[in-house]
């Protein structure tokens, strides 16, 4: 028997069985030959939410959830954050390395060049109510770019899904600040080569009527590193959804607009802006104590937003740098009032028996917003700034799923437990 398996005895028949186990996991379907009858269909697994099943083998980002540890491709996040920007980020995470100068400047040339949308597009924008929220049309008008790029559909061809991958990743910024400018009834500003990835979107988000926009510095690294902790975090729901749907080989731009949607809930990527509207209705320090026992005594029903992650039992370590950037931010922009409130937050949960047992920490969203809201943004667009960098995650991580030879279409079983075959009753019959 080799050391590297798991034996099974099923005490309904008394049969025992042999599993090898590789890479700490047991294929789900080596358990279907365990049977308690030879017309039996074999024994399953039952994992709602995948709280415990690995999906795919991936070498894009590692986390290790009890250490607060996060790379990407083997690299530390804290010294992407550091070192590098979002693009070579986003070429790293595509590409298993980080880019030579040659391999850099032709990537981030390629962006540069892919950034402007068709003319056609705004009107689909202005079809939307003044009112909209910025992460519906952005998932509206990404779904969208599906018909404008037919081609995109021969996703087996990896010329044609590089073409659609660097045109997601240009456009996201100019799509999601012409979103914002149309809530906000100003006319669109267009993309300038003149200027970096970030720099470009905070020019479209804020140009008035200067002829040139001027970057603050600040403000431009602060949002490279914001970029940089949201570009990927492996199977989370978005990325799932994503995997998901690419894998009944839809094009790249239908698959980004349903992760979109998953990432807009407010268990995901909309947390950001719950953790401001929270912030808000809390109002002041004093209130932080009676709010904590609100959400102690709701039974999970209020939850403290940006606190508590799936993967991460202790400090999420997006978020240990997030804090840390937000002092230089504030330098520039003035101290965001509602920081006191998010501090005096935290130090009360941290040492509070209800999150310290279930292992609460905060989490990405946590101090996120205190940072987009000095900066500006306002508090409907935080998802969307989540969007915009994890484009390239989503998409890095599609291709690898279509090049993984063991996958398929992504088809999860059921237990069922509802009736048994019944015959129909016609209306007039039914009690
Ligand atoms: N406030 C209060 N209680 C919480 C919280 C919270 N934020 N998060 C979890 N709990 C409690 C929960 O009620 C449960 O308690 P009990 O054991 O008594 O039933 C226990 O902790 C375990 O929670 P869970 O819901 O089983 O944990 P999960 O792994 O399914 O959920 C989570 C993870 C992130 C959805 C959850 O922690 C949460 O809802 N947090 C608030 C929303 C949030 O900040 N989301 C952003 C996540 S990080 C960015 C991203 O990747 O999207």
């Amino acid at each position: 028997m080799s050391n590297n398996s798991l034996s099974i005895t099923d005490n309904r028949t008394g049969k025992s069985y042999e599993l090898p186990i590789e890479n700490g996991t047991i294929k789900a379907l080596d358990l279907r030959k365990i049977k308690a009858s030879d017309d039996d269909f074999g024994l399953m697994t039952y994992d709602p939410a995948f709280t415990n099943t690995a999906s795919c083998k991936s070498r894009i980002t590692f986390i290790d959830g009890d250490k607060g540890v996060l790379n990407y491709r083997g690299y530390p996040i804290e010294e992407l954050a550091q070192h590098s920007n979002y693009l070579e980020t986003a070429y790293l995470l595509l590409n298993g390395e980080l880019p030579t100068k040659g391999q850099y400047d032709a990537w981030s040339d390629d962006i540069i060049h892919h950034t402007i949308i068709h003319e056609n597009v705004k009107n689909l924008l202005v079809a939307f109510r003044y009112d909209a929220h910025p992460m519906g049309m952005l998932m509206s008008m990404v779904s969208a770019l599906s018909t404008y790029y037919p081609e995109a559909k021969h996703i087996q061809d990896p010329g044609n899904r590089r073409k659609q991958i660097v045109r997601l990743i240009a456009k996201m910024p100019t799509l999601a600040a012409f979103a914002h400018r149309h809530t906000v009834g100003m006319p669109f500003a267009y993309p300038d080569n003149d200027f970096g990835y970030c720099g470009n979107f905070l020019q479209m988000m804020f140009k008035m009527t200067e002829v040139k926009f001027k970057v603050n510095p600040v403000l431009e690294r602060a949002l490279e590193i914001l970029f940089i902790l949201h570009a990927d975090h492996e199977q989370n729901c978005s990325t799932s959804a994503m995997r998901g749907v690419g894998s009944s080989e839809s094009d790249p731009y239908s698959s980004t607009g349903a992760a979109i949607a998953a990432l807009y809930g407010p268990l995901h990527g909309g947390a950001n802006e719950q953790v401001l509207r929270m912030l808000q209705e809390i109002g002041s320090k004093e209130k932080v104590p009676a709010f904590i026992k609100e959400v102690k005594e709701s039974g999970g029903d209020v939850r403290l937003m940006g606190f508590g992650h799936r993967v991460y039992k202790n400090y999420d370590p997006r978020a240990k740098y997030i804090k840390q950037c937000a002092d230089q931010v504030f330098e520039v922009t003035g101290r965001n009032p509602l920081l006191d409130i998010a501090l005096e937050l935290e130090r009360i949960a941290l040492q509070d028996e209800y999150f310290v047992k279930r292992k609460l920490y905060p989490n990405v969203d946590f101090y996120s917003g205190l940072i987009y809201q000095a900066m500006g943004f306002p508090v409907d667009m935080f998802p969307v700034l989540f969007a915009i960098p994890r484009t390239v995650g989503w998409l890095a991580q599609w291709e690898e799923m279509l090049q993984d030879k063991e996958q398929k279409i992504a088809r999860p079983r059921q237990i069922f437990l509802g009736h048994e075959r019944r015959g129909y009753v016609p209306i007039g019959a039914r009690s």
